[in-house]
C-alpha cells in the first residue's frame, strides 16, 4: 500500500527518492511521484504506473538537496497522474505525501474551498497541503501540528516548504513511519526497505509523534510540544536478502527459502531436556500460561489461515479451546474479553491496520495480546504485550508464502509448550520436536519435485474456476491454496471443506471445473476419498495432493501430486508448498505480474 520516503542531505535527492521508491514497490501501488526542493522552488513529478515511468519524466538536472516521494495505492479518486502524490498547496510552496485515509476530508475540503483554496485532485490527502498553508505563519512544524490536530483517520505524513530548505516534517497516526540516521544525511520512510541501502540505524515513531528533520539532525516532539526521547535501533538484515538473486521472481525465491526460514523460526527455541519450547518473548511466566483457559487468534489474509491451523491443533493437542477470527470483523463486534483468554495477533508485516485496530480494541478492554510478526520493529510488534518474531527475512512478493510456514512454526512451538504443561508427556514432546525439526528437509524434497507441479499448471492454468478442498488441519490450507491462485493467477478459486461441498458448491462441478483435494494420511482420509468419488461421479476433474504411496487416492484422481509422509499434525507445512508453487506456475504461464499482482498491496494500512 502507499509508501513514503523523504531525504535531506548532500546527495542528489531525486536519485535517493527514486531508488527508495523502487524498494517500496513491493508494498503495491498504482502511481508515484516526487517533489524536490531546489533554488527556492519545488519541482513536482508525478506519474501513473510503475516507478520506471516516473523516472522517465524526471530530468537529469532536477536535483535538489531535499525532497519527498510517494507510491500511491488509490483509495479516494482514480488512478492518474493528477491524483498521485505529492500534493501542493495553492502557492506551490508546500508539498505533502500522505499514507492512510483522512476520514473527515469532505468537511475540511468544503471549509477550505469556502476560504478560497483551490483543489486540483480528487484525493482525501490534498486537504493536508491546504490546511498546512492556512496555518502557516513562518513555523512549518507548528502548522503541521495544527493540521494533524484536525484530521480524523490514519496518516503518515511528510511535509516540505520552500521557505525551509533542507527540512521535512513528519507526523504519524496509525500508518508506519521510520527515521533513518545517516552521516550528514537523514532519511524518513514508511518502512526500512526504502533506506536500507544507506543506513542501518533507525528510529520508529509512535502515534502522535512529530519529527522535524534536516541533514544534520532531528527532533521528535509530541502534540503538546514536549520533546520525546527516542531509542535508536539497528537493522539486522542485509540488503542482499531484499534482492531476487538468481530467481526470476521474489515469490519463487521466497517459496524456495522455506527450507531455511522454517528452520530459522524454530532455531534456538527448543529445550530438548524438557522436550518443550523456549519462548522468552511471550513475557509470561509458566504460572500465567497455566492460567490460560482460551486462545483467540486474530489476523487477516494468509496469516488468518495460519491461525486457523493453529487453533485446530491447540485444541486437539493442548486441549485449550481456541478460535481464529478476522481482525476486521472482531474489532467492530464489541468483543467480549474474559479473564483467562490469551490473544495472538499474527501479521507478517506488523502493519495491517485491521489487525492493529483490533489489538488496540482488545487491549483497551484489558486483554493481553501477543504478536507473531516478521518485520522487526513494526507497529504490531511494538504495541503487542510480547510475542514471537518469525525471522523469515524480508518477504517482498505481495502473495505471502514463507511467512505462512514460519508463522505455523512459531505457533507450533507455543502449542508444544502449552501441551507439555498439560497432557503431553515427555516422549510425545520429543516426537513433536523431531517432527518439527524434520520439516525443512521434507519441504526441500517437495521443492525438488517442482517440475511435476509445473506440468500440472501447464495442464490446468486455462481453467476459469477451481475448487480447493480439505478437511481438519488442511481445511485452512485449502483456503490458502485458493487464495494464492486468486491472488497471483487471477483464476477464480474457492477453498472449501471437502465435507461441505455437497451442501452447495457441488452444483458448480462439471468437466471444466477441477477440484484439488488435500488428502493427508490422517483420520479423515477415508472420508475425503469418498468426497473425491462424489466429484468424479459428476465428471469433475480431480487432482489429489496426497502422501507418497497413497494408491487409493491416485486410483480415484485424474492427476496426483505427492508429498513426503509425515505425522498428521505437520501435514499443513507440506501440503501448502505445492499449492504455492502451483499458483506461481499458473500465474507465470498466464503472463501475470507475479510479484505485484493487480490491485493488491503487501502491507494494507487502510481499513
Ligand atoms: C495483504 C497481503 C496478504 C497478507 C495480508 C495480511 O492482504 O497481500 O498477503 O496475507 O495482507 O498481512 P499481514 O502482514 O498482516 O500478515
Amino acid at each position: 500500500m502507499c509508501g513514503i520516503i523523504g531525504y535531506c542531505g548532500p546527495r542528489p535527492a531525486s536519485e535517493v527518492l527514486l531508488s527508495g521508491l523502487k524498494r517500496l514497490e513491493y508494498r503495491g501501488y498504482d502511481s508515484s511521484g516526487i517533489s524536490i526542493g531546489t533554488g527556492g522552488s519545488l519541482k513536482v513529478f508525478k506519474k501513473e504506473g510503475k516507478i520506471s515511468a516516473l523516472r522517465n519524466i524526471v530530468p537529469a538536472d532536477a536535483d535538489g538537496a531535499w525532497g519527498i516521494g510517494h507510491t500511491r495505492w488509490a483509495t479516494h479518486g482514480g488512478v492518474n497522474d493528477t491524483n498521485a502524490h505529492p500534493h501542493t498547496d495553492c502557492s506551490g510552496k508546500i508539498a505533502i505525501c500522505h499514507n492512510g485515509i483522512i476520514e473527515n476530508y469532505l468537511g475540511l475540503k468544503d471549509r477550505l474551498t469556502g476560504e478560497g483554496h483551490e483543489f486540483r485532485t480528487e484525493t482525501d490527502s490534498e486537504v493536508i497541503a491546504h490546511l498546512v498553508e492556512s496555518f502557516y505563519s513562518g513555523d512549518l512544524e507548528a502548522a503541521v501540528k495544527s493540521t494533524v490536530s484536525l484530521l480524523k483517520g490514519t496518516y503518515g505524513i511528510l511535509v516540505m516548504h520552500t521557505d525551509h530548505p533542507d527540512q521535512i516534517i513528519g507526523a504519524r497516526n496509525g500508518s508506519p513511519m521510520v527515521l533513518g540516521l545517516g552521516d550528514g544525511e537523514m532519511f524518513i520512510a514508511s518502512d526500512v526497505s526504502a533506506m536500507i541501502a544507506h543506513t542501518r540505524q533507525v528510529i520508529y515513531f509512535e502515534d502522535g509523534e512529530v519529527v522535524r528533520l534536516d541533514s544534520k539532525g532531528y527532533e521528535v516532539t509530541d502534540m503538546r510540544n514536549r520533546p520525546v526521547d527516542k531509542k535508536v535501533d539497528n537493522i539486522s538484515w542485509e540488503l542482499e536478502e531484499m534482492e531476487k538473486g538468481a530467481y526470476p521472481h521474489y515469490m519463487l525465491k521466497e517459496i524456495h527459502e522455506q527450507t531455511e526460514s522454517v528452520h530459522r523460526a524454530m532455531s534456538g527455541r527448543f529445550d530438548d531436556d524438557q522436550a518443550t519450547a523456549v519462548l522468552g518473548g511471550l513475557n509470561m511466566s509458566e504460572r500465567e500460561l497455566l492460567g490460560v483457559r482460551r486462545v483467540v487468534i486474530i489476523a487477516a489474509g494468509t496469516s488468518y489461515y495460519a491461525g486457523q491451523v493453529v487453533s485446530y491443533l491447540l485444541e486437539s493437542l493442548a486441549r485449550i479451546p481456541s478460535s481464529t477470527e478476522l481482525a476486521s470483523e472482531l474489532r467492530y463486534r464489541n468483543p467480549i474479553v474474559e479473564e483467562g483468554t490469551l490473544y495472538f495477533a499474527i501479521s507478517q508485516s506488523g502493519e495491517t491496520l485491521d489487525t492493529l485496530m483490533a489489538i488496540r480494541e482488545l487491549q483497551r478492554k484489558g486483554a493481553r495480546v501477543l504478536g507473531i510478526c516478521n518485520v522487526v520493529g513494526s507497529t504490531i510488534a511494538r504495541e503487542s504485550d510480547g510475542g514471537v518474531y518469525i525471522h523469515s527475512g524480508p518477504e517482498i512478493a505481495v502473495a505471502s508464502t514463507k511467512a505462512f510456514t514460519s508463522q505455523l512454526t512459531a505457533l507450533y512451538l507455543f502449542i508444544l509448550k502449552m501441551a507439555r504443561m498439560r497432557n503431553m508427556a515427555w516422549p510425545e514432546g520429543q516426537d513433536f520436536i523431531d517432527g518439527l525439526r524434520s520439516i525443512p528437509d521434507l519441504i526441500g524434497r517437495i521443492l525438488d519435485g517442482e517440475e511435476r507441479i509445473r506440468e500440472l499448471a501447464q495442464k490446468y492454468h486455462r481453467v476459469e474456476n477451481f475448487l480447493f478442498l480439505g478437511r481438519g488441519l488442511n481445511y485452512p490450507v485449502a483456503l490458502e491454496g485458493a487464495l494464492k491462485l486468486k491472488e497471483v493467477a487471477y483464476i477464480h478459486a474457492e477453498g472449501y471443506s471437502a465435507a461441505e461441498i455437497k451442501h452447495g458448491p457441488i452444483a458448480l462441478i462439471n468437466e471444466h471445473t477441477p477440484s484439488l483435494f488435500i488428502v493427508p494420511d490422517d483420520h479423515l482420509r477415508e472420508k475425503v476419498l469418498s468426497n473425491m468419488k462424489e466429484i468424479k461421479a459428476r465428471k469433475g476433474p480431480v487432482i489429489a495432493l496426497c502422501s507418497e504411496g497413497d494408491t487409493d487416492a491416485a486410483d480415484i484422481a485424474d492427476d496426483v501430486l505427492y508429498v513426503p509422509r509425515c505425522p498428521e499434525e505437520f501435514s499443513p507445512f507440506l501440503m501448502v508448498v505445492p499449492l504455492q508453487l502451483f499458483a506461481y506456475h499458473c500465474a507465470l504461464l498466464l503472463g501475470r505480474d507475479v510479484d505485484q499482482p493487480r490491485n493488491l498491496a503487501k502491507s494494507v494500512t487502510v481499513e
